[in-house]
């Protein structure tokens, strides 16, 4: 079994992880060798806090242990094809993770792979990130069935996709809020998988007041992501009607939680006010990595 993408998982089986996730979280003493023996090796092509960090731990609590591998440090596909190299790691751990800059190649390592691969973030998706969210709001709602989410900013981007897949697989009202430029919004390819994978139809719209009417959850991410450093200046122009403030907060439900999956820019998609107030969940989110993971390693390899 492998998580390259969100759609690689069904509605039941995201319960089963966030279930497993849940009685890790709630009881860890009880879980504190399920991993004895298994290690993990974490293939970085991009910088990480959360993901490497979170990954480790969880590993570490449930008696296991992971290995930290640069590729740009390493001689990993410098002197072998990815391929190759895959078949070596194959032989030494028991699960792949890996956050690259491009999703084609998770693909290909899932293809030259023999166990568990997990996507830690590419150009096109965040599975992780997105179980992890699914958690935290299940923690603070209950129910996911019929909640309303509210993505405001990059419609595009890899967090986007994973929050309309994820979200819409559990049965929640996803609205993209964007600026109406195609750059900017939901990939049409990727709206018509989710209709193909779940059924649902996900709203977008260019208007945040509107969007967020009757949210229950209000999120928000950077406006340049990792490799679009050069885009900077446009999007710096583009994005800043759709910075998520108190007044746009005030428009959602009272009881709307709002979530960032971090690291956030303070004073521009997120204010210093909405990041630090009682309806931000951000670092009960960003703590939620590791449950969320925790669960998904176990339900791999068990
Ligand atoms: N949210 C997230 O993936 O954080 P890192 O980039 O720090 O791993």
């Amino acid at each position: 079994m492998q998580l390259l993408s969100d759609f690689d998982l069904t509605r039941n089986e995201i319960e089963e992880i966030l279930a497993l996730s849940e009685k890790i979280k709630a009881t860890p003493a009880k879980y504190a060798d399920v991993m004895k023996n298994k290690t993990l090796i974490m293939l970085f092509e991009l910088a990480s806090l959360r993901t490497r960090i979170s990954f480790e731990a969880g590993m570490n609590m449930m008696g296991g242990h992971a290995i930290f591998y640069s590729i740009e440090e390493g001689n990993f596909t410098r002197s072998e094809t990815l391929e190759d190299g895959i078949k070596n790691l194959n032989k030494y751990v028991n699960c792949i993770m890996a956050r690259l800059l491009k999703q084609e190649d998770i693909e290909r390592i899932g293809s030259a792979a023999t166990i568990p691969v997990i996507n830690g973030m590419t150009e096109v998706y965040h599975p992780c990130q997105n179980l992890a969210d699914l958690l935290t709001i299940k923690e603070y709602k209950g129910d996911l069935e019929g909640l309303k989410v509210a993505y405001v900013g990059d419609g595009g981007c890899n967090t986007a996709n994973s929050t309309m897949i994820g979200c819409s697989s559990m049965g929640m009202d996803v609205t993209v809020i964007c600026p109406d430029y195609p750059k900017y919004s939901p990939a049409p390819e990727i709206l018509l998988k989710i209709k193909a994978h779940n059924g649902s139809e996900v709203a977008v719209s260019h208007d945040p007041v509107q969007g967020v009417a009757n949210a229950d959850v209000i999120y928000t991410d950077v406006w340049v992501s990792a490799g679009m450093e050069e885009e900077k200046k446009q999007r710096m122009e583009a994005f800043p009607p759709y910075q998520v403030d108190s007044a746009l907060v005030s428009k959602a439900k009272p009881d709307c939680i709002v979530m960032h999956c971090l690291p956030a820019h303070r004073g521009y998609e997120i204010t210093e006010g909405v990041m630090d107030s009682v309806q931000s969940v951000v670092f009960d989110q960003a703590g939620n990595r590791m449950h969320a993971q925790n669960g998904l390693l176990y339900w791999l390899m068990k």
